[in-house]
């Protein structure tokens, strides 16, 4: 089986009612980052920083997957599927998808809050709140267990390794503006066919990315019959 690389972004949940971070309306311009998401916002006003990340696991718990995240986990009857997302919510998995690794962390989870994100300790608590005063069993402040702007990101190693196996990578719904997740792209390996699907023109300079300009649900339906065609390898 061929290998295929999907690295996601936000977009790829917008049509399943979850904000992106970057278009007009977008988390960011509602929340700023360094209120947050950066490690200083914990550090300033934890209670805020808990307050929005269970806000969005509220939310993530009335979503559902959309078609894009199901065709994406059917793939998986014809190639070798790993999915690189920068998405903290789970629809990925809950559609299916049984290789994906979560570069940003996961908002279902939590850790205690001096264990790095690759450490021992994390608690998967569901769609629960958590709150100032909530501990681990030594009496450690729990935190979102979400790589913050600022933070190592410690499964890049991991997602490098994938995109390097790559023989085709599909960059879905994802403006491209966060290092080191955008960097990625730059592992695959020479002759790797690259396709990227966002309803805007997303430019990446030196590399030929073939992009279908459309939303999530539309493009992943003309890239799976792309990738169907029998003569498409052949090309
Ligand atoms: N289908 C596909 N793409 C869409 C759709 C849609 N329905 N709606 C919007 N988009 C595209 C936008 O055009 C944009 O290019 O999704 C992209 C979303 O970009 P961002 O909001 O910047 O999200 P993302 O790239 O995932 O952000 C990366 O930044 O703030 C951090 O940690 C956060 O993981 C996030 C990272």
């Amino acid at each position: 089986m061929k290998r295929l690389l999907i690295l996601s972004g936000a977009g790829v949940s917008a049509e399943s009612g979850i904000k992106t971070f970057r278009d007009s309306d977008g988390l960011w311009e509602n929340y700023p980052v360094e209120d947050v998401a950066c490690i200083e916002a914990w550090y300033r006003n934890p209670s805020l920083v808990l307050q929005f990340y269970n806000e969005r696991r509220a939310q993530l718990e009335h979503a559902k997957p959309n078609k894009a995240h199901l065709i994406i986990a059917s793939l998986e009857k014809h190639f070798e599927v790993c999915v690189v997302t920068q998405n903290i919510d789970n629809l990925h998995e809950r559609a299916g998808s049984s290789h994906v690794i979560h570069l940003h962390g996961e908002s279902t989870k939590v850790r205690p809050e001096n264990t790095p994100a690759n450490g021992k300790g994390v608690i998967d608590i569901g769609y629960k709140a958590i709150h100032l005063g909530d501990t681990d069993e030594h009496g450690i402040q729990l935190r979102p267990h979400i790589v913050w702007f600022g933070e190592e990101v410690p499964m890049m190693t991991q997602a490098i390794e994938e995109v390097e196996k790559a023989d085709i990578m599909l960059i879905i719904g994802t403006s491209l503006a966060v290092y080191p997740a955008a960097g990625l792209i730059h592992y695959a390996k020479p002759g790797t066919k690259i396709f990227l699907i966002d309803p805007k023109p997303i430019h990446v300079s030196g590399i030929h990315i073939t992009q279908i300009q459309k939303v999530a649900t539309e493009g992943m339906q003309e890239f799976q019959k792309l990738m169907m065609d029998e003569d498409f390898f052949e090309k």
